[in-house]
C-alpha cells in the first residue's frame, strides 16, 4: 500500500518516472512519523473516497437495466396506445368510407340494402363480403350481368377502387 501512495505522491508532485519514485520512496521511508502519519491518512482518505465512488458506480451499474426495462415498458406502452389509436381511427374511417359510398347506392338499394333494385336485383343486405366483393369487381369489369341490368351496375362501379369495392362491401354487410 506504501507503494502506491508513494507512486500517487510521485505522479503528482514529480511526475510519473521510476528513478523519482524509487528517490520518493527512500523520502517516504526515512521521513519522521508525523509525515508518514499525514501520507497514511491522505491515503486512508483517498481509499474511502475510491470506494464510495465505487459503490455509488456499482449501485448505478446495477439499477441501470432496471431504470431500462422502465423505459422500454413505457415505451412499449406508448407505442401499444398510439398503435391502437390509430387502428381505431382507420376502422371509424373505413367504416364511414362505406357509409359515404352507400349513399349513392341507396336510391335503388334502400337505405339498409333492403330492396330489390329497381325489382331487377337481389336484396344485397345479408349478402357475404366476399360475394358482394366479387359481384361489385365484375360488375365493374363489364363481366356481369343477372338480370340485363349489368351494363347499368357497370356504371354504378366504374369509378371504385379496390379498396372502395372493399369499404363498401363491408358497409352492406353490416347493414
Ligand atoms: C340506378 C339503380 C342502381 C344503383 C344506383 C345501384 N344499383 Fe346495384 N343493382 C341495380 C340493378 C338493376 C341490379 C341488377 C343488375 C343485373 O342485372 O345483374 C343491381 C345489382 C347489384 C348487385 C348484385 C345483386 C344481385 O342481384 O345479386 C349488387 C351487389 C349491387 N347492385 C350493389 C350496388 C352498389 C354497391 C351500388 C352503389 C355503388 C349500387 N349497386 C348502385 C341497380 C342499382
Amino acid at each position: 500500500m506504501k507503494a502506491v501512495i508513494v507512486l500517487f505522491i510521485s505522479m503528482l508532485f514529480l511526475g510519473c518516472n521510476d528513478d523519482t519514485s524509487k528517490s520518493v520512496q527512500s523520502v517516504v521511508d526515512s521521513a519522521p512519523e508525523s509525515v508518514q502519519k499525514v501520507i497514511a491518512q491522505t491515503h486512508e482518505s483517498v481509499k474511502k473516497t475510491v470506494t464510495t465512488t465505487q459503490q455509488s458506480v456499482q449501485k448505478a451499474v446495477e439499477q441501470a437495466p432496471a431504470k431500462a426495462n422502465e423505459v422500454i415498458a413505457s415505451a412499449q406502452q406508448s407505442v401499444t396506445s398510439a398503435v391502437a389509436s390509430v387502428k381505431e381511427q382507420v376502422a371509424t374511417l373505413s367504416a364511414s368510407e362505406g357509409k359515404t359510398l352507400f349513399a349513392k347506392c341507396a336510391s335503388c338499394h334502400g337505405a339498409n340494402a333492403e330492396k330489390k333494385a329497381l325489382g331487377k336485383s337481389a336484396v344485397i343486405a345479408g349478402l357475404s363480403v366476399a360475394t358482394l366483393e366479387s359481384d361489385l369487381k365484375a360488375y365493374k369489369a363489364g363481366k356481369l350481368d343477372k338480370n340485363g341490368m349489368g351494363a347499368l351496375m357497370k356504371s354504378q362501379t366504374a369509378a371504385l377502387s379496390d379498396a372502395q369495392i372493399s369499404e363498401l362491401a363491408k358497409y352492406i354487410n353490416s347493414l
